[in-house]
C-alpha cells in the first residue's frame, strides 16, 4: 500500500504543525517532561491509541496493533529542547526560557500525525506499531534508561526506525530525505585525566615532579595515537576541551586535570582508542615518575544503520518524493545521537529530512537561539514514517 494515495494526510498536515505549534510553546530539559508527555498523551488519547509511561510518566509508549498478526516496528520520536532562550519572533515561540532549537517538538508532532493514519488504517497492517516518545536526547540520554524499561518489549520489536529534521547535515538542501548506509553518526564519549605530580617551587623543578610539562606531552600524544596509530580512512576525533591547574607565576602545581571529548564511528575503533589512551597516557607518566587517573566514559554508542532497514528507508522515500527528494550522505557525521542505543538493540535506519527555515533572512544552525524548522515539510516525515512502518511488516 502506498500512503500517498491517502487524502487524509490533507487534514491531518493541518494537525501535525499545530501540535507542534503547541509543543513549541512548552519546551522542557531532560528527563523531565511533564507538560510535554501531558499533551502528546492527550492526543493519544484522542486518536485511540493505548499506551504506556516509562521513566516516571516522562516517556511515552504508543501502541497501534494491525488487525492481522505480524512483527512490529517502533518508530521513534525525541521530545526534549534545550536551555536556550528563544529568539526567533515566531507568533508561537517559547516563554518559558527554554528552546526547542533542535526540532524535536517538530519529531513528536510527525510521529503523531504518523500514528493518526496508521491508526486509521489499522485494517490493512500486519503485525504492530511501536510509538516511542523519548526524552533525554540531549541531555543526559533517554533511550537507554527506556530500553532498561522494557521499551522494547511486549510486543518484542524487530526494527526501529527514526529520523531528524533541520539540517543536522550541511548543505542539504530543503526536502531533501538523506540517508546513510552504515555508520551514521559518532560514539560521543568523555575523557578525564587527572595527571598527579609533585608540587614545588618555580625555581626548583628539579625537587617537583611537574604535571604541566607532562600534560602537554600527554595533549601532544593523545594527538599522536591518532595521526600515527590510527588508519587515515578511519575518523576519529580526540578534542581535550579543558586544562585546568596551576596558581601563578612560581609555583609548580601538584595536580592538573583534562578533559575533553572522544569521537569514533565504530564499536573495534572506540574500544581499541580507549585502550590505547590509557596505555600511553599510563606509561608516559610512568616515565615522568607520576600517576594519573583516566575516566574514559562511554556515553552514547556511535549510530550504525542496518543495510536492509536503509533499504526499505530508501524505497519508502522514493515512493513518495522521488529520486530528486532523497539523497545518499557522503559522509558521516562525528556528532552524537542517542538514537544508536535502539540500533544497537534492534536493526535500524535513522534519516536526515532537511527542512531549516529563515529567520531575519539567514539560517542558523541547531542549538542557535533564531534556529527555526520549515513546516510545510512535516507532512513528508509523517508520510515517511508510516510508509516505513507499513513495508516493513508487509516484507516481514
Ligand atoms: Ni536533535
Amino acid at each position: 500500500m502506498d500512503v500517498l494515495q491517502d487524502k487524509q494526510w490533507q487534514s491531518l498536515e493541518q494537525d501535525i504543525i499545530s501540535w507542534r505549534r503547541e509543543l513549541h510553546k512548552i519546551p522542557e530539559l531532560g528527563n523531565e517532561l511533564p507538560q510535554t508527555t501531558q499533551f502528546i498523551r492527550s492526543v493519544l488519547d484522542e486518536l485511540g491509541i493505548p499506551y504506556t509511561s516509562l521513566m516516571s510518566g516522562n516517556a511515552i509508549v504508543g501502541l497501534i496493533e494491525g488487525d492481522q498478526p505480524g512483527k512490529c516496528i517502533a518508530l521513534r520520536a525525541d521530545t526534549d529542547a534545550l536551555p536556550i532562550k528563544e529568539d526567533t519572533g515566531l507568533e508561537f515561540a517559547s516563554e518559558n526560557g527554554n528552546m526547542h532549537a533542535c526540532g524535536h517538538d517538530g519529531h513528536a508532532a510527525m510521529l503523531l500525525g504518523a500514528a493518526a493514519w496508521l491508526q486509521a488504517h489499522k485494517d490493512q497492517i500486519k503485525g504492530s506499531v511501536k510509538l516511542l516518545f523519548q526524552p533525554g536526547e540531549e541531555f543526559p540520554g533517554g533511550a537507554e534508561p527506556m530500553i532498561k524499561e522494557g521499551a522494547l518489549e511486549n510486543p518484542h520489536v524487530d526494527a526501529v526506525f527514526g529520523m531528524h529534521e533541520g539540517q543536522i547535515y550541511p548543505g542539504l538542501k530543503s526536502g531533501l530525505v538523506g540517508i546513510k548506509y552504515g555508520s551514521m553518526m559518532a560514539a560521543m564519549d568523555r575523557l578525564f585525566i587527572k595527571v598527579i605530580g609533585k608540587g614545588g617551587h618555580g625555581a626548583n623543578p628539579h625537587l617537583t615532579i611537574d604535571p604541566i610539562t607532562l600534560s602537554a606531552e600527554i595533549i601532544l600524544s593523545l594527538q599522536t595515537i591518532v595521526s600515527r596509530e590510527n588508519k587515515p580512512t578511519e575518523p576519529i576525533v580526540l578534542s581535550i576541551t579543558r586544562i585546568d591547574g596551576g596558581y601563578n607565576q612560581n609555583v609548580i602545581p601538584d595536580v592538573v586535570e583534562l578533559e575533553g571529548t572522544v569521537r569514533t564511528l565504530n564499536h573495534e575503533t572506540r574500544e581499541w582508542l580507549s585502550n590505547r589512551i590509557k596505555e600511553v597516557v599510563g606509561a608516559l607518566a610512568a616515565s615522568r615518575g607520576a600517576q594519573v587517573e583516566i575516566e574514559h566514559t562511554f556515553n552514547y554508542p556511535p549510530l550504525i544503520n542496518d543495510s536492509d532497514m536503509v533499504d526499505l528507508a530508501k524505497n519508502a522515500a522514493l515512493k513518495l518524493f522521488g529520486e530528486e527528494n532523497v539523497i545518499e550522505l557522503a559522509e558521516p557525521m562525528m556528532g552524537g545521537e542517542d538514537f544508536a542505543y535502539f540500533s544497537n538493540e534492534r536493526p535500524g535506519a535513522f534519516v536526515f529530512l532537511s527542512n531549516p527555515q529563515e529567520v531575519d533572512g539567514k539560517f542558523w544552525g541547531h542549538h542557535h537561539p533564531k534556529f527555526a524548522v520549515d513546516e510545510s515539510f512535516f507532512i513528508h516525515g509523517a508520510m515517511l514514517h508510516a510508509q516505513m512502518a507499513l513495508d516493513y511488516l508487509q516484507e516481514a
